[in-house]
């Protein structure tokens, strides 16, 4: 036993030391921001799966990003489904709005896609952070908790541009140093349908009033 405290207090210091060796050094290009939900080290508890609304909530704020479906204005697939992954934020760590946030530039296929049509569907899931990893739920299993929420993707307005910079550049540093040449501006989905798989017996479905009326501590 005499050994014990000094074998705990190097426990301790590996502990501590580990986070700090595991966090890529940020360069001057940005990196992003410390405590990742990536890495599942500041993952908040799961709400409780039958509180679809706060799980929703939930899914959207530990996302960073998620995969955009929008109908494709590329000939060969014209009138297709086209998703790609983009890189989003509904807030500060620990302020989210629910409201995803977005950066994007008129030179993406998806922004072409959306200045013809700006319907589009958001998909994220926990299988983008350690949560279902770590509990070993397959990315397709409804018990890797997963949502998705149609819309339409409008420009933010200038009453709502700092939020949504602020959003966007706290948990997306690099996006400071992007080639303003791009034109990058700020957009949102404008949410208007919900589903939230988290069980099994199919998707629940959420209205944006539940989702936007819950508040995450
Ligand atoms: C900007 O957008 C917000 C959120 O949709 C809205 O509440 C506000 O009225 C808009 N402001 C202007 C000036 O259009
Ligand atoms: C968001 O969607 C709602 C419901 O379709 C619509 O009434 C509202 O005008 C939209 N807001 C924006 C900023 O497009
Ligand atoms: C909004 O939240 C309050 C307090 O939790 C709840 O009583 C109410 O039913 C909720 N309303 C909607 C539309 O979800």
């Amino acid at each position: 036993m005499a050994g014990r405290p000094g074998a705990s207090a190097l426990v301790l210091l590996a502990a501590l030391l580990a986070p700090a060796l595991l966090v890529p050094p940020v360069s001057g290009r940005g990196g992003r921001y410390h405590g990742d939900w990536d890495t599942g080290r500041l993952l908040p508890p799961l709400p409780p799966r039958e509180d679809a609304a706060r799980v929703a909530r939930f899914v959207t704020h530990v996302s960073d990003w998620g995969a955009l479906a929008t109908i494709s204005t590329l000939e060969a697939v014209r009138g297709w489904s086209f998703a790609d992954v983009l890189s989003l934020s509904d807030g500060p760590p620990g302020a989210g709005s629910g409201v995803p946030y977005l950066y994007l530039s008129p030179l993406q296929q998806s922004v072409s896609n959306l200045q013809e049509n700006p319907q589009a569907t958001l998909t994220m899931s926990l299988a983008q952070t350690e949560f279902c990893r770590k509990n070993e739920f397959d990315p397709q299993s409804p018990l890797c908790v997963h949502t998705i929420l149609s819309g339409t993707v409008t420009k933010v307005n200038e009453t709502e541009v700092d939020f949504a910079k602020n959003s966007l550049f706290i948990r997306h540093p690099e996006m400071k140093s992007w080639p303003s040449s791009h034109n990058w501006f700020f957009a949102k989905l404008n949410i208007t349908n919900i589903w939230v798989v988290d069980y099994f017996g199919g998707p629940k479905i959420v209205t944006p009033e539940e989702y936007f009326n819950v508040t995450l501590q």
